[in-house]
């Protein structure tokens, strides 16, 4: 399903009001609300209104419990380039989330490399869900929420990079793709994004609006853009977007004279 706001404040809008409605549906269906949070400036500006009343008020956060898609391999304390850091200054503290057990950073405060902290991350997830083997059957997600980037990367999904084709581990790392910072980062694979009941990408600006054609495109090749490769076994999928990033999806096919 695809949703055509008019700008990037009523997607972010949109995108807030949905992550309440998607809280309250898993809250009273198995009283709890799990989600991966996405990084970047396009969910900043929803996690910025979900921070602020009505919305604040409205979500669930007492059974609210947080994850991250994807997260820059840098120390913990460095929440400028950090995905956790950027989500604590927009949302998370500034929501009554309960005080432990319901944010899940990646932790690479002892991880010598990236593949350390994602190991350790698949980790986290099977202890949370209750899954013994970080390799079986992948976590379900009530929410995961995916940025596009100019490549058509999602997450830390970067084209032709070896994770595109993990299927048999939930976490891994990835060296950097095109977009900044250029730190190794440590990515859901697309078994566990694939896994999930509700799947939302954010996409606002012109900048996108190659990708997006590109990866909407019948046939697209993830390895080339990434995101096409996110097709919900199960789950739903929604495309929230601006009309700027919408323009290459309606063109005028050409006139034949
Ligand atoms: C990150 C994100 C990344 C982001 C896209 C789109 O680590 O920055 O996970 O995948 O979602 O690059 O970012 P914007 O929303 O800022 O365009």
């Amino acid at each position: 399903m695809m949703t055509i706001c008019a700008d990037a404040d009523e997607l972010a809008a949109r995108a807030a009001d949905l992550f309440v409605q998607a809280a309250h549906n898993a809250v009273a269906a198995r009283g709890r609300f799990t989600v991966a949070l996405a990084g970047g400036s396009t969910p900043e500006a929803m996690y910025r209104l979900l921070a602020q009343a009505p919305r604040r008020e409205q979500a669930p956060w007492a059974d609210t419990f947080v994850f991250f898609g994807d997260e820059r391999f840098v120390p913990p304390g460095d929440e400028q380039r950090s995905n956790v850091g950027m989500a604590r200054r927009a949302l998370l503290d500034h929501v009554p989330l309960p005080a432990t057990g319901h944010v899940f950073a990646v932790d690479t405060t002892n991880a010598p490399r990236a593949e350390a902290a994602a190991h350790a991350y698949a980790n986290t997830l099977a202890a949370f869900f209750g899954r013994p083997d970080p390799s079986g059957p992948p976590p379900v997600f009530d929410l995961v929420l995916l940025g596009l980037g100019d490549d058509g990367h999602t997450a830390s999904l970067f084209p032709g990079m070896p994770a595109l084709h993990v299927n048999d581990r939930w976490v891994v790392a990835s060296p950097p793709g095109v977009l900044p910072p250029p730190v190794d980062r440590i990515t859901l694979t697309f078994p566990v994004l694939n896994a999930a009941r509700q799947v939302v990408f954010l996409v606002a600006g012109d900048k996108k609006a190659p990708a997006l054609a590109a990866v909407l495109q019948n046939g697209a090749d993830p390895s080339a853009h990434p995101a096409a490769g996110v097709r919900p076994a199960n789950g739903t999928l929604t495309w929230l977007v601006d009309e700027a990033a919408a323009r290459g999806l309606f063109r005028e096919p050409p006139r034949p004279y």
